[in-house]
């Protein structure tokens, strides 16, 4: 049994659809569950709830082979820890009642050279809460997804712009969340491994603000430009859009951090390099958002 955690979300969707061409029984764990496919409904096992309680937890992984695990965003957090390790703590004393086989977890680059580091610090410190559980477990440590661009749908069209804290020159490795789900799966579906590691996905290579620019420019046929801002500026406009204080203060530490290089620690490998490039996801999933057309994924 399969227990798949955020099956709505972008990376928990496609880890979903990747493991249903498989044989093996699934269950998720979905707050409404009228937001999946039809199909995936008649496929799957669904518990009702959220995978923060106890009860929903314990009914989701009795009899659980491996689990997805995704701790969800919450911009109105009170605290980083809440969104993590708080949120994870239900689903720890969990694996361990039901001895649950293997679990594969979101988290982050920046294990032993994180410090103050906001969200990743905090997503480090709920993959030691997993760790200390016994559990077997594979932390995929990502770089920011290419997907995040998709927030700047507004600035890039209209502007020929978009934003970040981090350098312009900062060369930087980042994911698409199709490869993250393609690892995911392929770790969920295979029986063989065990004990507790990091499984990097790192995207085909580094680039920076400027470079992607450049290939968002080439795929659209029109100039877009990166801009860096300073850090308290990206701090307020979060908030300005709603987010705590809390959660503000926490994106602002990983991006100081990022542009200080935190992502350029893991060395890169023929393991961690996973396929889809930035062009071909700007191709293929920012273009057709831009047009207003679906996204090939
Ligand atoms: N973005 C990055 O660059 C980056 C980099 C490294 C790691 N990460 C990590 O990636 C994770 C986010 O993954 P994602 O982008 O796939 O997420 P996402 O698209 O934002 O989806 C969030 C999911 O969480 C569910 N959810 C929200 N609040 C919930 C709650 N209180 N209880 C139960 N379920 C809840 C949502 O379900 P509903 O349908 O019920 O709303 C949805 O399925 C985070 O842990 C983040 O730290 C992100």
């Amino acid at each position: 049994m399969i227990v798949v955690t955020t099956p709505t979300g972008t990376i928990g969707q496609q880890v979903l659809k990747n493991i249903l061409d498989s044989e093996q029984p699934v269950r998720v764990i979905v707050r409404d569950p009228s937001r999946l496919p039809s199909q995936t409904r008649q496929r799957v096992e669904v518990v009702q709830g959220s995978h923060g309680d106890i009860d929903i937890v314990n009914e989701a992984f009795t009899g659980a082979d491996s689990v997805f695990w995704v701790a969800p965003p919450n911009p109105h957090a009170v605290s980083i820890s809440a969104v993590y390790s708080d949120f994870t703590r239900p689903a720890c004393d969990a694996f361990r009642r039901h001895g649950v086989g293997r679990v594969v977890g979101v988290s982050a680059l920046g294990r032993g050279v994180a410090r103050n580091a906001g969200l990743v610090s905090a997503s480090l410190a709920m993959d030691e809460l997993i760790v200390s559980t016994g559990v077997s477990y594979r932390a995929l440590t990502l770089p920011s997804f290419m997907d995040n661009i998709l927030r700047q749908i507004e600035p890039i069209k209209n502007q020929g712009v978009f934003f970040s804290p981090v350098r312009a020159d900062r060369k930087l490795p980042t994911c698409a969340t199709r490869d993250i789900a393609a690892v995911a799966a392929r770790l969920l579906l295979d029986p063989s491994w065990s004990g507790q590691d990091s499984v990097p996905v790192l995207g085909p290579e580094d680039l920076s603000g400027n470079d992607m620019a450049q290939i968002i420019s080439e795929v659209l046929g029109k100039p877009v430009r990166f801009q860096q801002i300073p850090v308290e500026a990206y701090k307020a406009r979060l908030t300005e859009h709603g987010m705590s204080a809390a959660m503000a203060q926490g994106m602002a530490d990983m991006m100081a951090a990022k542009s200080e290089g935190l992502d350029n620690a893991e060395p890169r490998t023929p393991q961690s390099t996973t396929p889809t490039s930035f062009r071909q996801w700007c191709e293929e999933v920012l273009k057709p958002a831009i047009l207003g057309q679906p996204a090939i994924n």
